[in-house]
């Protein structure tokens, strides 16, 4: 009943309190395309692609499979989708992570470099005359993950490979560090900033004791301060996040010094920080951070990947999805994030039936907020955690409609802590509060969850 009624209100408020004469602007997100080249429809062996390493795909189909990385088809298809969908946005932004999940063995440089040339390629036929803001995945190196913080090859390449979409003062530091700053679309008063934030990944060997790689924070930090001055907005890009993966719990990606520095560097220049953009997760979710006195500043969105690929990281049961793209639409004056559109295509579905990408959801729709920003976010997080319908809405979205079962209280304090802090201590303690408080007994949280999901609606 709490549901119904909650739902029938805020609409009236919703409704009533839109104002539309804002100039609105679009962009797509995309991310973790994972190619597998070895992906092969037509074979009658037990494992259709490299990618899923021994797990079996009876079923693989056309589009691909979840156990697979992306065939070319469903490369091929995202890109068409997201041309009939939305031809003209204002740019793009792209979050790495090009090449397939399988050993380095099997993999190369020149193999890694011909990938990320496939894509590119394939997005700059796709959209001729739109500016894409790319950023380097996990992935996009060899050997995975060791991204060096100096010049090499590697980055060379793909700063040429990137030549159309690079500033030449960008393609500097890009070839030096694999990060890169420019004016967003040439216009004053407006920035992108896109970090390599591989070198905090705490899988990256090369830079374990190194106490700022490449100079990246002392130069983020200057871009951010001169932005300030200028009275610049900026957008940050990155692949790796911060903070916590949602689907398993305590599992952290930056190593702790870096986790500390990219939180102070956001609190700090959160006055002209109007969005981040970032991947790696595979999934559709989103991080708070706060001010030292608790009001939320900076939103960063985890836009789902294109590969369906199941994870193989131990501790995550089923942690699949469907092939997910996204659209922003901000606020052309100052950037502010108003809305967020994200299309999916239900791999099954194209699979067995036929090539279908549709709308899963619009933010503010399904949310119930005015815009984006950090305060909404701030209210949808608070919604999430406190109201049975939205935790398992926010859940299905996260896997991009694969994952339909039930969100219990586990795994509500997983997502919730790591949506809301981004610090290791602090989520430690929201793990603490948030988990001690599921004490009702089994069987009535069993028969109270059953009637509240009777009565969510849609
Ligand atoms: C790519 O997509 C286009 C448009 O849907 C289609 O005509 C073409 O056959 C596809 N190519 C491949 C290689 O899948
Ligand atoms: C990928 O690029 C290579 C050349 O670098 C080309 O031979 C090949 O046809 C491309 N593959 C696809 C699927 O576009
Ligand atoms: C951006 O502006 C600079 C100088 O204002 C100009 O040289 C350059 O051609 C512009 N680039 C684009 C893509 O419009
Ligand atoms: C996806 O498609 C499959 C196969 O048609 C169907 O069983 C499933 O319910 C669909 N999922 C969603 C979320 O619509
Ligand atoms: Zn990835
Ligand atoms: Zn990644």
């Amino acid at each position: 009943m709490a549901c119904v009624w909650k739902v029938i209100l805020l609409s009236v408020f919703i409704v009533s309190g839109r104002s539309s004469n804002e100039m609105k602007g679009y962009f797509w997100h995309i991310s973790d395309l994972h190619w597998d080249p070895s992906y092969n429809v037509g074979s009658t062996s037990a494992s259709k692609c490299a990618s899923s390493g021994d797990r079996p795909t009876p079923n693989a189909g056309i589009f691909g499979d979840y156990s697979c990385d992306s065939p070319w088809t469903l490369i091929n298809s995202t890109l068409s989708a997201m041309r009939n969908i939305m031809p003209h946005p204002d740019f793009i932004i792209w979050t790495g992570d090009d090449t397939p999940h399988v050993p380095n063995e099997q993999l190369g440089v020149e193999p890694v470099l011909h990938i990320i040339s496939n894509l590119t390629h394939i997005i700059k036929t796709t959209f001729p005359n739109t500016k894409v803001y790319s950023a380097m995945g996990n992935h996009d190196y060899h050997p995975k993950s060791q991204m060096p913080p100096e010049k090499n090859y590697i980055y060379e390449q793909t700063a040429n490979l990137w030549h159309s979409w690079l500033h030449a003062t960008s393609k500097e530091t890009f070839k030096i560090g694999g990060y890169y700053t420019e004016k967003l679309l040439n216009r004053t008063g407006f920035r992108v900033m896109v970090l390599n934030t591989n070198l905090y990944y705490d899988q990256n060997k090369l830079t374990e004791n190194i106490k700022d790689p490449a100079d990246q924070f002392r130069w983020a930090d200057k871009v951010l301060q001169d932005a300030a001055k200028n009275n610049e907005k900026v957008y940050i890009i990155g692949h790796v996040p911060p903070g916590f993966f949602e689907k398993k719990r305590d599992k952290a990606w930056f190593r702790k010094e870096f986790n500390k520095r990219y939180i102070d560097l956001i609190q700090k220049h959160s006055a002209v920080i109007q969005g981040q953009f970032f991947g790696h997760h595979h999934t559709d979710s989103f991080r708070m951070f706060y001010s030292s006195k608790g009001s939320p500043i900076s939103s960063m969105f985890l836009t789902p990947g294109v590969t369906p690929w199941i994870t193989t990281l131990p501790g995550v049961i089923n942690g699949g999805n469907n092939p997910g793209i996204r659209i922003f639409e901000y606020d052309i004056k100052t950037l502010l994030v108003k809305d967020m559109l994200t299309y999916y295509m239900n791999l099954s579905y194209s699979n067995k039936v036929h090539e279908r990408w549709e709308k899963e959801y619009r933010l503010t729709e399904a949310f119930r907020v005015p815009d984006a920003s950090p305060a909404s976010m701030h209210s949808v997080m608070e919604r999430i955690s406190s109201d049975k319908c939205y935790l398992q809405k926010y859940y299905e979205f996260n896997s991009v409609n694969y994952d339909l079962i039930e969100c219990n209280a586990d795994c509500r304090v997983d997502h919730v802590c790591a949506m809301r802090e981004v610090d290791f201590e602090a989520y430690e303690k929201c793990v603490e509060k948030e988990g001690g408080s599921s004490t009702a007994p089994v069987l009535f949280t069993l028969l109270l969850s059953l009637m509240l999901s009777l009565l969510c609606l849609n």
